[in-house]
Parts: C-alpha cells; structure tokens; sequence
C-alpha cells in the first residue's frame, strides 16, 4: 500500500491531506480564507499568500499527528504546482520541496488541473479510464477527454470567462457575497428559471467551446432594469448556464467515438442542478455518470494527494528545483482559442 501528503495552496483555500492507494484519506484539514477575502468580493493574490504561508506549517503537522504517520512513512509529497495564483502556489511548493529534501522523500510536482481530473476516481473505484470530464470551476471550463493518468485531450474551453467565474459575478451583482456559487444555487431555488430572458452563449455553434461573459452582462442588465425577483434572475441565469453545459457537452459527444461514462469535477460540480441535468445527458446518451461528493468538487488536497497516489506507478517524480507554474494546460497540444480560456 503506498501513503501520499498533499498540499494544496493554488487558490483561497489552504489544505493538507494524507491518502494512500485503498482511496482512505487517513487525515485531512482545510482552512478557507473566505472571511480575509469577502470585505473585497474575491480574491486578493496578497492576502492569499500571507494566509497559506501563516497555515499551512501547522496544518501539516496537524494531519500528520491526525493519521498518526511520519514523513518518512509517505511514498512521496505532492503538491500543486500551478496553475493558480502564483504567490500562494509558491508557499505550498516551496514547503513541499523543504520537506521532501529534509525526509527524504520523493517530490511530486501536482497540476491542480489533473488533481480535479482525477478526483473523481478517488470517490469512485468503479471509475475506469477513458471517460469524458467536464471541468467546471472558478479558472476553468473544459470538456476533456481523459484517457490516462497524464494523458488528457482538451476538447472544449472557455473564450472568456469560466462558469465558477460566473455564478461569483451573478453573486455580486445580486449582492448576494462572496463566493457565490453557492448563494446563487439557494437563491435559484425559489426563483422561476423562465421568467428572465437570458442569452445563452455559442448554443448551437459549430466550434467547440464555451462562453459566459454576455450571460454576465446580461444578468447585470436584468438586474439594472429592476423588473426582477433577485430569485427569478438567479434560476434563470442557473437554467441558461445549465443549458450552454448540455449543448456543449452533447456537440463534444458529437465529435468522439462512444465513451461510457460522463464524469463532472471542479467547484461547480457540487451544484446539484447542474449535477442532475448532467446525470440525465449521460442517460440519454447510454453513458454512467460520476460525480465526486460535494468536499471534492471544491479545491481539497485529498485530490492532490490522490493525484499522487495514481502518477506513483509511474516513477516519474519531480526535481526539487521544479518551478511554480502560473500557467499550465492539462493538454499541451490543445490549440489555443481566441480569449485567453485559462485563468488563475
Ligand atoms: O474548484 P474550485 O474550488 O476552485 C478553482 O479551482 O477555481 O471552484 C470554485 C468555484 C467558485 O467560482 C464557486 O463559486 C464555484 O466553484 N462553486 C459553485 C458552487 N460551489 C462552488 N458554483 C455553483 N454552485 C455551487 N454550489
Ligand atoms: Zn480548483
């Protein structure tokens, strides 16, 4: 049985978790900076770096003591080593490769990308490769074909914002706080998802990806006209975002030969709206469906350690003057699309 620590720092939440290979996280503890970040409505690169660098030592210690394990125990540490904020990024690498160099112990260098990718094998051991993944999160919106450990196919991005992005802005413009994916989703469920006509971007489009910034503007603009329930605006802006997901998804399914199983991952995969909607597309296309439970969806470090725990029988470990990465596709290959499609 192999045992693997990991750390994640790559955003606003700071988590430590220690996993080994029967899928049982021995221990595990994360701190959200939501209360540093909401006097600003999102986050602040600054403040999310002092945080991870003031938690993170002691947390460490914490779910070692937890488990009841030494370093020296681990098989490796792992670690997310971009994308994200780069500074936050910096204080879980550095602290990784400290205590990599000090237990000697091997350094896995973890793309935050792959860690949710995978994550969904960490609930499900039924979960067998390959399996289509929509990846839906603050930074991201990708449809990815994921046929191995280290071996993605990007089919889909987003040209500009990513839906995580979208439901904080709905949130803040319906001053609804941050982060708001989830004050969205309670709000919607009193709201009627047809009473505000809202775009839905690229449905029907020929080219593959995403796009959620003219829903944003539009949201703003119902907002503005004050002719709606905040609840009518929330459901509405939800069910157009839930059907610009199903559109893309089916022309993704379109493009493919027959895969068995639709798996969702990333924040806005603890959305249950968009969990149900997701699980009835993979029905009607004959396909399984996973998603992680609801702590795995948001950024964990169980993912980052269990990342680890599937990259370990591939003895490819990591330098120890591996540098952070601010950017870094899960498919080098992708071709890049006209917005920028990747943030934090
Ligand atoms: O994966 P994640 O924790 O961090 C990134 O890697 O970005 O995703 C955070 C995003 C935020 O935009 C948050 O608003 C969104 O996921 N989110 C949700 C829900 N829970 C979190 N969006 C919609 N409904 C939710 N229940
Ligand atoms: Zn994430």
């Amino acid at each position: 049985m192999s045992l693997v620590l990991g750390i994640e720092s790559s955003c606003d939440e700071t988590a430590v978790a220690l996993v080994d290979s029967t899928r049982v996280i021995r221990a595990q503890r994360i701190a959200s900076q939501d209360a540093e970040h909401a006097p600003y409505g999102g986050v602040v690169p600054e403040i999310a770096a002092r945080a991870h660098a003031e938690r993170l030592a002691p947390m460490i210690e914490t779910v070692l003591n937890d488990a009841g394990v030494s370093l020296n125990e681990c098989d490796a540490i792992a670690a997310t080593a971009g994308p994200g904020l780069i500074g936050g990024v910096m204080v879980g690498l550095v602290s990784a490769k400290a205590l990599a160099m000090a237990s000697d112990t091997p350094l896995l260098a973890i793309n935050h990308l792959e860690g949710h990718a995978l994550s969904p094998r960490l609930a499900d051991p039924a979960l067998e490769f390959p399996y289509l993944l929509l990846l839906v999160s603050g930074g991201h919106c990708q449809i990815l074909l994921v046929q191995g450990v280290g071996r993605y196919r990007r089919l889909a991005t987003t040209i500009d914002d990513a839906l995580g992005e979208a439901f904080d802005k709905t949130a803040k413009i319906l001053g609804l706080g941050f982060p708001g994916g989830p004050a969205v989703e309670r709000l919607a469920r009193e709201g009627d998802s047809g009473a505000v006509p809202l775009p839905r971007p690229l449905m029907g489009s020929k080219e593959p990806h995403f796009s959620f910034a003219g829903l944003k503007s539009a949201v703003l603009r119902a907002k503005e006209s004050g002719q709606h329930t905040d609840a009518d605006i929330a459901a509405s802006f939800q069910q157009a975002a839930i059907e610009c997901l199903l559109d893309r998804l089916s022309h993704a399914l379109d493009q493919i030969d027959s895969i068995p199983t639709l798996v969702v991952a990333g924040g806005v995969a603890a959305n249950l709206a968009v969990r149900s909607a997701l699980e009835e597309l993979a029905g009607n296309h004959g396909m399984g469906f996973t998603a992680p439970p609801l702590a795995l969806c948001t950024d964990n470090a169980a993912m980052i350690a269990w990342a680890g725990i599937e990259r370990l029988p591939l003895g490819h470990f990591d330098p120890l003057d591996f540098a952070a990465r601010p950017r870094w596709p899960l498919d080098p290959n992708a071709e890049p699309v006209r917005g920028a499609g990747v943030k934090a």
